[in-house]
């Protein structure tokens, strides 16, 4: 039977492995997805071991250590410097080689291109982890200038206080990379001047859990377009099945 699975730690609740039973069940598809939660990514060299595993997934802390055991990386996931998706190439010589890709960049982009418009020239990054780094390449690749905002002072990048209206006037994308505003911690937002927000605004969420984080609903009452991160999860999802089966 073919195998998929999911690598990170900790795994607790698990969209893809949901997400994947219910596909090959409604869909007859005879194949099972694991969740392999590794307390050190050296683990990873088990799972080479596994005859029937055709692909993983890769969260948190991995997308980027993972890098080190596979074979090749694809054009994409090479320039972000993260992998999200791992495919299981077997030879008929029973060689395996291990491709990574980058399907948090796919779903992101298939998101958030129909709600660009032409004054969308410059964006906000909130944050500077491995989501982040897709964002950055995505945003870019659609010509799109971007500024990274980090509660850390680094050289190039943006901290929170230094946010004022003419930042906001000149960023009308404004996208949310950072966990801030999950559940439980709905009542919490990134600390942006919500005040200078226009209806030209476009702000975007990672997170889909709250539905409706505190960032977007700040962003609705100035007007602000506002999504959220279930396109970016659907669209990655999607991605990665289409990978696996290249
Ligand atoms: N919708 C999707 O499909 C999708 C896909 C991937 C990830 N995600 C979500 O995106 C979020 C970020 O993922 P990630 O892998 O990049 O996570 P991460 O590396 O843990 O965090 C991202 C960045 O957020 C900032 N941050 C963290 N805690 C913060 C806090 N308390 N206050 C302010 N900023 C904080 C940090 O940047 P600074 O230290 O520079 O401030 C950090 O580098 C997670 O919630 C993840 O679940 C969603």
């Amino acid at each position: 039977m073919r195998q998929f699975g999911l690598i990170g730690f900790p795994l607790g609740h698990s969209f893809s492995k949901k997400y994947f039973t219910e596909k090959f069940e409604r869909e007859n598809i005879v194949a099972r997805y694991d969740l392999y939660e590794l307390s050190d990514i050296s683990e990873f060299e088990v799972l080479k071991n596994k005859p029937e595993l055709c692909g993983l997934n890769v969260t948190i802390p991995y997308k980027e250590k993972v890098i080190q055991y596979l074979d090749e990386l694809d054009d994409t996931a090479g320039q972000i410097g993260a992998v999200n998706v791992i495919r299981f190439i077997r030879k008929n010589d029973g060689a395996l080689r291990l491709k990574g890709y980058n399907s948090d960049a796919i779903g992101f982009e298939s998101s958030i291109k129909p709600l660009l418009k032409a004054h969308h020239k410059k964006a906000l990054i909130l944050g500077t982890g491995g989501a982040s780094k897709a964002i950055d390449y995505i945003l870019r690749k659609n010509g799109i200038e971007t500024t990274f905002v980090s509660r850390h002072s680094k050289p190039g990048l943006l901290t929170y206080d230094q946010l004022d209206k003419t930042i906001l006037d000149n960023n009308l994308v404004i996208v949310n990379a950072s966990p801030v505003g999950t559940f439980p911690h709905s009542d919490e937002c990134p600390n942006i001047p919500y005040q200078f927000l226009t209806d030209k605004h476009l702000l975007y969420d990672v997170v889909y859990n709250p539905a409706e984080t505190l960032f977007l609903k700040n962003g609705k009452k100035q007007g602000a377009e506002a999504v959220n991160g279930e396109g970016m999860l659907i669209g990655q999802a999607v991605a990665a099945w289409k990978i696996w089966n290249l």
